[in-house]
């Protein structure tokens, strides 16, 4: 067993995870940044930063309020407006470590829109790659990190109630990192599905961490289905997503006859929030038995220049989004739920902090606004880092010990993206997610021996938080649709807080 020494130790290198590193390295702690995966899910981000700037129509009060709305009565109001305030700052400290963004005209940014959003507030890079270049940008900027590659978590590490390091898996075999601060930045759980937008990377590790380690996690029940991911004839790993700015920018959504999806559901019609949109197709197309649903980009002028990675994604697999319909699909995409936190990142156990869509700080309620993401891991990330160094340097050293660790349980990941795709998808009902459970409660003792045995864990311990949260949650609400409850029940607008693994 090795030992090593941080004061603060950050896992995951997103835009979370990186801000939040560097916040801390800059305030002069030692920083060791833990990454398991080559890419993460901010690269693959397409639409933007939604950003209220100055000297426009828009104001944080009309952010605020396109947030709660979408969030369906379960954001937490201060938290939604103290990110959002914070939001034209970060993004300037995010273009001062060298991110640039499209302009309208020279110093003026372009902006788009998307779902949900009542004003064109949001940023973007490279036409539809945002992502990959606010992941340059950090990457660059955080060259001087102490960044260890294939580097798996396996658990928190605490005594006395406070954290003392994080046991870790590399080439050389288990170890611990002693520290007194912990940063998770581990992102989504998109594998719990057969086909998502998110990277492989996205297992749920931070869910299942702080599961483990007995700090509260909720709203897990809401994990978004984008709209619109590429249709391509592959049902299975990371597909290709089209970004909502393409309906930002005109594009419609047409079933297979030709007729609009959207048209008669909500008064933002193809712009509506994305829960709206998701659910509509999915809709639609267990009406029809179609496979999938066409967005209609031909009359958008300059396509290829405004939307590149789309562009590009389209051709590989055949289509030619100028001339032709592209085929899309709902996908899994965001967890809205996550381990719960204040708005500097701050968890229910001293030196645990968690920021970016592992993170639950009350910003997306039971539906994330398109492009708040990113926001959310700048703000949040920064502010986890800075609040991170602080207790490590108020902390007393951390002295880490392994205590007894419980067995762990996991299904065949086939297995699993299959009941979950199955029966906790776009739309559930108690008969499928009671079979969900039956199937989890099958899973067997695993050894974390590497890396895929602990993703398989990891993903089994948060599918059987997703299905009790969702079983537990008998109404229709944001991204959590209940053909056995569809009607939105008021008595039921709050929260559901999970504090121990199900399984
Ligand atoms: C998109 O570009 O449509 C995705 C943006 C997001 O998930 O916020």
């Amino acid at each position: 067993m090795w030992h090593q020494r941080a004061d603060v130790v950050v896992v995951g290198t997103g835009v979370a995870g990186l801000v939040a590193a560097l916040a801390a390295h800059r305030r002069g702690r030692k920083v060791v940044v833990l990454s398991k995966a080559a890419d993460t899910a901010t690269f693959y981000a397409q639409g933007g930063i939604a950003v209220v700037l100055p000297d426009t129509d828009d104001s944080i009060d009309a952010h605020v309020a396109d947030t709660i709305a979408a969030g369906a009565g379960l954001c937490d109001a201060d938290a939604v407006r103290s990110i959002v305030a914070d939001g034209y700052r970060a993004v300037r400290e995010l273009v001062d470590d060298g991110a640039r963004f499209d302009e309208a005209e020279p110093g003026r940014w372009s902006l788009t829109r998307e779902g949900g959003h009542s004003r064109r507030r949001i940023i973007h890079s490279g036409g539809d790659a945002t992502g990959a270049e606010v992941q340059r940008a950090l990457d660059h900027a955080g060259a001087t990190l102490d960044i260890r590659r294939n580097h798996v978590a396996l658990q928190i590490l605490q005594s006395g109630g406070a954290v003392t390091g994080v046991q870790v898996l590399n080439e050389d075999g288990p170890g611990i990192v002693h520290a007194p601060s912990v940063v998770l930045a581990t992102g989504g759980l998109g594998h719990l599905y057969s086909a998502t937008t998110n990277p492989e990377g996205s297992t749920g590790d931070g869910i299942a961490l702080a599961l483990w380690a007995g700090v509260p996690i909720s709203d897990v029940e809401f994990i978004q289905f984008h709209p619109t991911m590429l249709f391509d004839g592959h049902a299975s790993g990371r597909r290709p997503l089209i970004t909502e700015a393409v309906r930002g920018e005109g594009g419609i959504l047409l079933d297979r006859q030709g007729n609009s999806i959207t048209r008669g559901i909500h008064p933002m019609g193809d712009l509506a929030p994305r829960d709206v949109v998701a659910a509509a197709i999915d809709a639609r197309l267990r009406e029809t038995g179609d496979p999938c649903a066409y967005l209609d980009a031909r009359a958008i002028t300059d396509f290829d220049r405004r939307f590149p990675t789309v562009t590009a994604a389209c051709r590989a697999a055949g289509i030619d989004p100028t001339s032709q319909p592209i085929p899309v699909v709902p996908g899994a995409h965001y967890s809205c739920g996550g381990v719960v936190t204040d708005v500097y990142g701050r968890t229910d156990l001293a030196g645990l902090f968690a920021a970016g869509e592992v993170a639950r700080t009350g910003m997306h309620g039971a539906n994330r606004l398109a492009s708040n993401s990113l926001l959310e891991g700048l703000v949040v990330g920064g502010r986890a880092g800075r609040a991170a160094a602080q207790h490590a340097n108020d902390a007393a050293p951390a002295h880490a010990e392994l205590g007894d660790v419980e067995t762990r349980v996991a299904l065949p990941r086939n297995k699993l993206q299959r009941a979950m795709s199955t029966y906790a998808s776009v739309v559930r009902d108690a008969d499928g997610l009671q079979q969900l459970a039956r199937e989890l409660e099958a899973a067997d003792p695993r050894d974390l021996d590497g890396r895929a045995s602990f993703e398989d864990v990891a993903l089994t311990t948060t599918a059987c938080a997703v299905t009790a949260a969702a079983l537990a949650r008998n109404e229709s609400r944001g991204c959590h649709h209940r053909s056995d409850f569809p009607d939105t029940d008021p008595a039921l607008a709050h929260s559901q807080v999970f504090a121990a693994a199900c399984c």
